[in-house]
Formats: structure tokens, sequence, C-alpha cells
């Protein structure tokens, strides 16, 4: 749990293989009505997550983020990093620091993975940017293209101003190409 005014959230982190039924549905629904008409009643986007952080209030899941532990490749380099998928919170709730209490989790949960960033893709930085992460740029990438639970192949395209990244300890995040060793959360 993180400190300051976040310490009374209830935020759970879970790996995906404990995520029983009700939870999966109870998922599926929260991600309906904070992404709506993307996850067509699947608890997941494209892939399941290695693992959740789930924020409950008065026993209710209201937010949620999937977290994606990944080897990544930037030119000869290999990089540890924690991915962070799909984060949201309920309408109702939202400008309430809960997010930020969640990315707050994430960077504990990294700096334990011995990860040595945490990585994101979004298309509004501003959340992040008030949270330690910074824009990579340029960010030149290639992934593993997946769409509608179908593999294509490999992707490569000029991403700069999605690719946000939170250094876990001191290291700067190396330039070069990146190569995302999976699919593109
Ligand atoms: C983005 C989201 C998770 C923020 O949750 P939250 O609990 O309201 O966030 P916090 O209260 O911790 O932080 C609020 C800050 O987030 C930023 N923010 C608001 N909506 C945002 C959005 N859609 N994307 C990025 N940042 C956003 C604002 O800058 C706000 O700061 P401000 O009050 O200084 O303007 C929530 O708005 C949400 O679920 N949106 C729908 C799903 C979504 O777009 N998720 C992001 C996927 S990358």
């Amino acid at each position: 749990m993180s400190e300051g005014a976040t310490t009374e959230l209830l935020i759970e982190h879970l790996v995906e293989t404990s995520i029983n039924t009700v939870t999966e549905s109870e998922l599926a629904k929260l991600l309906e009505l904070c992404f709506p008409g993307t996850f067509e009643g699947r608890g997941y986007f494209k892939q399941m997550p290695h693992a959740r952080l789930l924020h409950y209030q008065d026993g209710a899941i209201v937010g949620q983020l999937g977290l994606d532990f990944r080897i990544i490749r930037i030119d000869e380099e290999l990089i540890r990093t924690l991915g962070v998928i799909d984060l949201c919170v309920i309408p109702q709730l939202r400008l309430q620091q809960r997010a930020t209490a969640m990315l707050d989790r994430v960077a504990i949960i990294a700096e334990q993975a011995r990860a040595d960033f945490q990585i994101l893709f979004a298309d509004n930085p501003a959340l992040y940017l008030q949270n330690g992460y910074k824009v990579v740029e340029p960010a030149q990438i290639s992934w593993l293209a997946i769409e509608d639970r179908k593999t294509y192949g490999v992707i490569e395209r000029d991403m700069t101003g999605t690719l946000l990244v939170r250094p876990t300890g001191s290291r700067p995040f190396p330039p070069g190409e990146i190569d995302l060793l999976g699919y593109l959360f």
C-alpha cells in the first residue's frame, strides 16, 4: 500500500491465475463501463495479463490495472520492465487520486520485482506525467501484432508520444530501437 492520502484505499495485488469467475465477470463489467465497446464482454483486451491491481470500495471493484512482467530489448540490451495495462477507475470516483494510488503501488511492485522500468502506452499522458513517467522520444518499436484474437506478424512503427516510462531506480531509459518481445499492451 502506498503512503499519505492513499493509505485508506483498498488495492489488492492478485496473480491472474487466482482470479475466480465472479471477479472475472465483475472485471468485464468494469472494463465495459470504462472503455465502452472495446472489451466485448472479456476481462482482457488482447491477452490475459500476469497479474492485476484491483481497487475495491464497499466490496465492489471500482478500479483496476493489468500488470505484464516483461523483458524487452533495446538494440542489444535486455531490459526488465513491468507493464501497466488498461488502467481505469469508475466514472463516479474519478479525480480522487485513485489511479495515482494504483500507479504508486505499481512502483512498489516494480521495485520488489527488480524491474528497471514501469512502462505503458497512452494517448493522453497527463495522469502519467504527474506520476513520474516520461515520454520516450524517439520511440521506434516492434511488436507482435494481435488483432481479434489472431496473430498477424510483426509490426514496426514510430510510437513517439505514446510510450511512457517511469524508472524504478536511477538508471536512464536507454536510447535505441525497442523490441517489445511480445504484443503491444
Ligand atoms: C484515466 C483514469 C484512470 C484516471 O483515474 P483517476 O482516479 O481519476 O486519476 P487521478 O485522480 O489519480 O488523477 C487525475 C489526473 O488524471 C489525468 N487524467 C484524467 N483523465 C485522463 C485520461 N483519460 N488519461 C490520462 N490522464 C487523465 C488528469 O490530468 C487528472 O489530473 P488533474 O486533476 O490535475 O487534471 C480515469 O479517468 C479512467 O478510468 N478513464 C477511462 C479509462 C482510461 O482512459 N484509462 C487510461 C488508459 S491509458
